[in-house]
């Protein structure tokens, strides 16, 4: 299959791409190479036959067509997207811009490809969101595929607003589209201003450790890589028009997630005092969800998916990975923002301009 992954040089895209293209599919990679992307991510698989990049923005409605009549894919995996929330905090606009206006160009484009081939049944417009756009669950529950949406960051809202676009455009246009909700990622090539990368490269660097709040909120953590088979899976084998809920079976709280990661370094990188010595609280995120946690029931029931990393392997495996490609990180860590504590409403700038250029 010829696969047109867009965000393919971010972190799960990057995964994805890797995944597909050891799979044996071709992979055309449509990226705009905002801050949070990393080609090194892809050496692996760069000079690969099967593997094609295209630096574009997913806004550019020309480049789109271009890129859509050029390549000819059987499928279009949606991944690229503007994805930390605290800079949608600071600013919201490029969320909008990208993940709204951006999700509704390339389906336009997609869908005038597909009418172009015969609206051809076997094309797929799978898109790659978040369990965030189902908002913020109390001690019990679980997010199902039919739990409502109630998005509570610009991040969510804006992940939600793009799964409902695809939605419609199955049902107006009747483009078959497949929608995945997932919980979060991690492990290797993990940008360095997200949680389980700034507590291991901050616990190396000898300096504080910063867990928001209480370190209360819980949430449901899924290897990358698992997730990446995932997204194969569906797209390959789902049902058109279905959303399946993507989840690691792996609940906890922020502050276990920390000291599990501090136990591990203690281990694989010893040193005279314990790492969770420099775990400090910090001021929480405005609005932080306290807890998500997915039923992949649907995922397994049909389609007889499961998670096959355990956290605790998981982390481990991503704590290595870290101590052992500083060239990795420490290029990223010069990136604008990162390092720096980010989403603490400060007033907003008089006119916000987006940051990623067409
Ligand atoms: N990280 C998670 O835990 C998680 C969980 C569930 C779902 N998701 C979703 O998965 C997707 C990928 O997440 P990630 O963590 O890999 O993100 P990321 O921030 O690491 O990567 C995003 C990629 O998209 C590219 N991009 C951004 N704007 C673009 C544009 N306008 N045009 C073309 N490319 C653009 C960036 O350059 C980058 O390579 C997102 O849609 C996100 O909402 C993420």
């Amino acid at each position: 299959m010829k696969i047109l992954i867009t965000g393919g040089a971010g972190f799960i895209g990057s995964a994805v791409v890797r995944q597909a293209i050891a799979a044996g599919h071709e992979v055309v990679n449509v990226d705009a190479l905002t801050y949070a992307a990393c080609l090194d991510n892809l050496a692996s698989i760069a000079d690969n036959r099967n593997y094609a990049f295209y630096h574009e923005n997913i806004r550019d409605r020309r480049a789109m067509d271009r890129v859509l009549a050029e390549t000819r894919p059987d499928a279009i995996m949606h991944l690229a997207a503007e994805s930390h929330v605290d800079r949608s905090i600071d600013g919201p606009g490029v969320f909008i811009e990208t993940n709204v206006t951006g999700t509704y160009t390339l389906l336009e484009a997609a869908r005038a490809y597909w009418q172009a081939n015969d609206k051809s049944a076997s094309f797929r417009f799978h898109h790659i969101s978040t369990d965030e756009v189902y908002g913020s669950l109390g001690a019990d529950g679980m997010f199902t595929e039919e739990t409502p949406y109630s998005p509570r960051s610009p991040y969510s809202a804006s992940k939600a607003a793009s799964d409902h676009l695809v939605r419609a455009w199955g049902e107006t246009f009747g483009l078959p589209i497949l929608v995945t909700n997932c919980s979060n990622n991690y492990g290797p090539y993990h940008f360095p201003e997200k949680l389980i990368p700034v507590v291991i490269l901050n616990a190396l660097a000898g300096k504080p450790i910063p867990v928001y709040g209480a370190g209360e909120n819980i949430r449901d953590w899924l290897y990358v890589e698992d997730h990446a088979d995932a997204l194969l899976t569906v797209l390959t084998r789902g049902t058109v028009g279905r959303t399946y809920n993507i989840g690691g079976e792996n609940e906890v709280r922020n502050i276990d997630l920390v000291r599990t990661i501090c136990g591990l370094l203690d281990e694989l990188r010893p040193k005279t005092t314990p790492y969770a010595d420099q775990i400090i609280f910090v001021t929480d995120r405005p609005g932080h969800d306290l807890r998500y946690a997915i039923d992949p029931t649907r995922i397994r029931n049909e389609l007889g998916w499961r998670p096959a990393v355990a956290l605790e392997e998981g982390l481990r495996r991503t704590v290595r990975w870290y101590i052992d490609n500083q060239t990795w990180w420490s290029t990223l860590q010069t990136r604008d923002g990162v390092g720096r504590r980010l989403g603490t409403l400060r007033p907003p700038a008089m006119s916000e301009t987006a940051t990623a250029k067409i």
